[in-house]
């Protein structure tokens, strides 16, 4: 293949996982238990019962959403994940880090090694992409007069 192939190329789409059992279902438990290792959590428990103070279904509901967007491709989430993190107070880098060996630890028990680790690359490039917009400021221009 020459190079103006791959310059051409519309970027990859990634496909919808097709694994039995990773469906729906199967995603909404996870997520459940996910976020019930969440909430007994030493450090992430208070932040989440901070912010969520009513009913969790419907977080669970639209966590379901967002899962099945990301893996199984449905479009069932139109949300905007980096406002919701933004404005949260007190979340600090290493907050994610427990946040991922949460979800990991979670697929792990749930799902087959391979779809766990379907799960956990999309969890970690997501999570990435989040600190980058929660954490990540470019350092503010100097003061004084603009260069002509
Ligand atoms: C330490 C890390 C994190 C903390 C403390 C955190 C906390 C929260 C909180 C408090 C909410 C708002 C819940 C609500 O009011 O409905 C939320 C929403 C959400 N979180 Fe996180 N989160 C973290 C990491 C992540 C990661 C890594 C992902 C994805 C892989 C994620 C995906 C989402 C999504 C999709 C929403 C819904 C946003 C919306 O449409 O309103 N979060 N998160």
């Amino acid at each position: 293949m020459g190079l103006s192939r791959i310059a051409n190329s519309a970027p990859m789409e990634e496909r919808p996982l097709e694994r039995e059992g990773v469906d729906r279902a199967f995603t909404g438990r996870l997520v459940r238990e996910f976020y019930r290792r969440v909430r007994q959590d030493d450090r992430l428990g208070p932040i989440f019962a901070r912010e969520i103070t009513g009913d969790w279904e419907p977080h669970l509901e639209k966590m379901t959403d967002f899962w099945c967007s990301v893996i199984l491709k449905t479009r069932s989430y139109q949300g905007r994940p980096v406002p919701a993190h933004i404005k949260l107070e007190g979340v600090t880098e290493s907050d994610f880090d427990i946040w991922l060996s949460i979800f990991a630890g979670t697929a792990k028990d749930l799902c087959d090694p391979d779809a766990a680790k379907v799960f956990v690359e999309r969890a970690e490039r997501i999570a990435q992409s989040l600190k980058l917009a929660m954490f990540f400021r470019l350092p503010a221009a100097t003061s004084g007069p603009v260069p002509a």
